[in-house]
């Protein structure tokens, strides 16, 4: 089964309640929230108490997508403002093995996320400890950037070593996802699909958020 978790980072911001409640009932799995520091990205969005704010309005599935330099910091802040799922950086400067601590000590679900960049095999001591690796197939930072396609041997080599060590991690795509890059990122084991301005620039969220399900899953 493929879920798909809409970036709000490509919502309209005015009305993020709203904007939250319409990819509810467009069917979409979880609410996928940018958090971006200007330092670990060259970018600035939101933090704990937007998500709180937006907590009020939504029972989704939060999926917080930590772009800060000390995630290990701010664990319990997110924790509290509402998020189910906490992804954080390999590439930050918090320590992997307490931050995931951390955040499990919060009964919520761990991700750990990877840059374009860095290899496959930096996550794997962390593979059994994990409910969600998320490679991203953008440079983190901005939304509307193109998939890049060097990305997929990474997510391969992930979804076999999650297939061989019989683990149920799952495999989270993010960055550049349209219904075409979609059915390359299903074909290589992803199976959470992130997505922003691919959905957020369509008229019909429904017909949005199922053609993607259905494209990705044309290709599974
Ligand atoms: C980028 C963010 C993404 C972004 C995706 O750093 O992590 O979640 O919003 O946007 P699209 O789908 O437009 O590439
Ligand atoms: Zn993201």
């Amino acid at each position: 089964m493929i879920q798909i978790s809409p970036s709000m980072l490509s919502c309209d911001f005015a009305f993020m309640g709203q904007q939250a409640q319409a990819m509810e009932q467009a069917g979409a799995d979880m609410l996928h929230l940018d958090v971006m520091d200007a330092n670990f990205v060259p970018n600035l969005t939101f933090g704990a108490p937007v998500i709180k704010c937006l907590r009020r309005v939504s029972d989704m599935v939060f999926d917080v997508h930590l772009m800060i330099r000390e995630p290990l910091k701010y664990v319990e802040d997110f924790a509290k403002a509402g998020a189910d799922l906490l992804t954080f950086h390999l590439e930050s400067d918090s320590d992997p093995q307490q931050t995931i601590q951390a955040i499990r000590r919060q009964g919520i679900k761990v991700g750990i996320a990877l840059k374009p960049g860095t290899p496959a095999q930096q996550v794997l001591p962390y593979l059994d400890q994990v409910d969600m690796v998320l490679v991203m197939t953008v440079e983190p930072g901005f939304g509307g950037q193109s998939f890049r396609p060097e990305t997929m041997d990474k997510l391969e080599l992930l979804h076999q070593e999650i297939l061989s060590r019989g683990l149920s991690v799952d495999l989270q795509v993010d960055g550049g996802i349209t219904n075409e890059t979609a059915k390359v990122a299903a074909a290589h084991g992803a199976n959470i699909l992130v997505a922003g301005s691919a959905l957020f620039s369509q008229k019909d969220y429904g017909k949005a958020v199922a053609d993607l399900r259905n494209s990705a899953m044309s290709a599974q």
